[in-house]
């Protein structure tokens, strides 16, 4: 993710201060102008001055104190930079307050005292949302795994999904954020490395180091494998931003396992990702946690990238699909058979059921990468053509 250049414009001494601060700590910004005064018309000195940086982000604070001139200051900077996007910083306690920011020209409207978490993540959908198909094709898609409750079928699902990906389109990256990462066992590698050594390096993080720190399996597909004990230190979130930088660049998809993983870092990446796969069973403890866990992961950005996967899939008498999809409020994009003896067998043998031939699962898997895959232009007809006959 390229550097967001950011310009500050607060009254309040400390709290310009601060916003510096937090800006600069995410580490994908840099605040590159600060003003302590809001422009009150279009011709106002600050405004050109301002546009000679040309900020990608114009983060402006709201003081209970100072709203109207906020508010005129949104407006003006919107209508006089619009190639930057304003975010505001205010109380999340006045409805009426964010709903005139939002028509102002808003862009994000974060919560005043605000956090570098806050400001990353929005930084992060920023640059998503910059990043769509076309303008930057270069940059893999991330596809993120996770489960409604532990043993769902996360990993079972990620692992074969890469495979399928790496098999259609032969740049594909598995990468492990499960608290305890399963799937080295599932492709029977035995990495030397782990995520948390290309967090520790990041400094000196370029693609030839991080492909040293990578497991190949002999399908071709590169793991970034997971840790074999919890850790003790916590990357932050912003470590996590900086490490799928480098990976994006690297691969043209790339599917994370962050199982049973809920935490910024698992959040972060969602928001970097082109869809967020919810691996769940069809009974109501399942389905429930599916709807917690895509309102933890959807809260600070919007929902409609959250899917449903129904693993261990079984017509059952009185489920109702379309009833559930409006409970969770994510669509039901697949459904996985239920295969018991080949999904176990493939785990305890370290043979992969994407290895193992054309049963009916790994077809649900291929079908699945494909679907995902179905809107990108270069994609051709052919690779999965020669890829179902196997
Ligand atoms: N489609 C399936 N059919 C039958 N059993 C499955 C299926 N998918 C997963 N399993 C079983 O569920 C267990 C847990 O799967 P796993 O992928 O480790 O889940 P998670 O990563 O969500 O905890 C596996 O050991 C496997 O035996
Ligand atoms: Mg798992």
């Amino acid at each position: 993710m390229p550097e967001l250049s950011v310009a500050v414009f607060a009254t309040d001494h400390d709290q310009r201060a601060v916003l510096q601060v937090l800006v600069d700590g995410t580490s994908v910004a840099h605040t590159v102008c600060s003003n302590s005064t809001m422009p009150l018309a279009a011709n106002d000195p600050v405004i050109r001055r301002t546009q000679a940086f040309t900020p990608d982000v114009i983060l402006v604070d709201i003081a209970t104190d100072g709203i109207t001139s906020a508010l005129r200051a949104v407006e003006l900077l919107h209508q006089e930079l619009p190639d930057s996007a304003v975010f505001a910083v205010g109380p999340m306690t006045q409805p009426q307050l964010i709903v005139s920011a939002m028509r102002a020209g808003v862009r994000e409207y974060i919560e005043r005292p605000t956090t570098t978490t806050d400001l990353l993540e929005a930084f992060v959908r920023l640059s998503a949302s910059r990043r769509k198909p076309g303008r930057e094709s270069s940059r893999g898609k991330v596809f993120t795994i996770v489960n409604a409750k532990g043993g769902s079928g996360a990993t079972t699902v990620a692992v074969n999904l890469a495979l399928a990906l790496q098999s259609a389109h032969h740049s594909a990256a598995l990468v492990d954020l499960a608290p305890l990462g399963h799937c080295a066992l599932h492709l029977n590698l035995k990495p030397v490395f782990t995520v948390s050594d290309a967090i520790t390096n990041l400094h000196r993080l370029d693609s030839s180091l991080l492909d040293s720190f990578m497991a190949r399996h002999d399908r071709g597909l590169q793991l970034l494998a997971g840790p074999a004990a919890p850790s003790a230190i916590e990357p932050s979130a912003s470590d996590f931003a900086r490490l799928f930088d480098t990976i994006v660049g690297l691969f043209r998809y790339i599917v994370v396992d962050a199982s049973s993983r809920l935490d910024s870092a698992t959040r972060l990446v969602s928001n970097l990702s082109e869809k967020i796969l919810i691996i769940a069973h069809a009974d109501v403890a399942s389905l429930w946690s599916a709807g917690r866990v895509a309102q933890y992961l959807g809260e600070s950005g919007s929902r409609d990238r959250f899917a449903l996967v129904l693993n261990r899939y079984r017509k059952v008498a009185g489920f109702n699909e379309t009833e559930t999809e409006a409970a969770i409020g994510a669509p039901v994009l697949w459904r996985i058979p239920n295969q018991y003896f080949a999904v176990s067998t493939a785990i305890d043998r370290g043979v992969p059921l994407m290895q193992q031939g054309n049963t009916e699962i790994a077809r649900s898997i291929s079908g699945l990468a494909e679907y995902l895959t179905k809107d990108d232009l270069e994609v051709k007809r052919t690779a999965w053509s020669l890829f179902k006959t196997v």
